[in-house]
């Protein structure tokens, strides 16, 4: 399946309650040769609306965050765990998360990343390990059939709480270190 054809599958899909509730899909964003993934939980009021992830408050910060080291949407892909938003925000349910997971590997499979960074806890326990513990593991690297892994803290999380900021800020420099010793292209990233 191409980008397109895999876009207009999603974009009907109703294999759980959540088609029942939304305004839009919120499929993912970014150009499609990008090295770097980032992976949300699930769609917000915003993005419910505009049919695009991280356009809320949360998504602003997001892209503060990434212009620092020099990404973007110009040059990451960004997508959810969920496609469609749970009611009232609520964390997405595991059925919900499963029923709606195919769609984010098939998306990996045609971008074929080079890091996916899982932006709070809910993506990391679904992508990288069941027991996954952001405040323990945020900022570590694993390897996972090739891809490296890393979580932050969600930018949701670092807007209710300044505390968590300097290791954000930690973690993106890790990150950032990854990015330009494996790219293909370090121009791409200039700051
Ligand atoms: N929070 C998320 O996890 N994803 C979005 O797209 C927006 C807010």
């Amino acid at each position: 399946m191409d980008w397109e054809a895999l876009k207009q599958a999603c974009l009907q899909c109703d294999k759980c309650e959540l088609a029942k509730t939304r305004q839009n899909v919120v499929f993912g964003v970014g150009p499609t040769d990008a090295e770097v993934l980032f992976v949300g939980e699930g769609p917000g009021g915003q993005e419910d609306l505009q049919g695009e992830p991280f356009v809320g408050p949360a998504g602003q910060f997001l892209d503060d965050m990434l212009s620092i080291i020099g990404l973007g949407r110009h040059n990451c892909y960004i997508g959810n765990i969920v496609k469609c938003r749970p009611p009232q925000n609520r964390d997405p349910l595991p059925t919900e998360q499963e029923a709606c997971i195919g769609w984010l590997r098939m998306q990996t499979k045609l971008l074929q990343p080079k890091i996916i960074v899982c932006l709070g806890r809910i993506a990391a326990q679904k992508l990288i390990s069941e027991d996954f513990k952001i405040t323990k593991e945020h900022g570590v690297w694993f390897d996972k059939g090739g891809i490296r892994f890393m979580a932050m803290y969600h930018p949701s999380a670092l807007l209710r709480d300044i505390t968590k900021r300097p290791d954000t800020f930690r973690d993106l420099k890790k990150l950032r270190e990854m990015l330009i010793s494996i790219t293909d292209d370090p121009q791409r990233y200039s700051v």
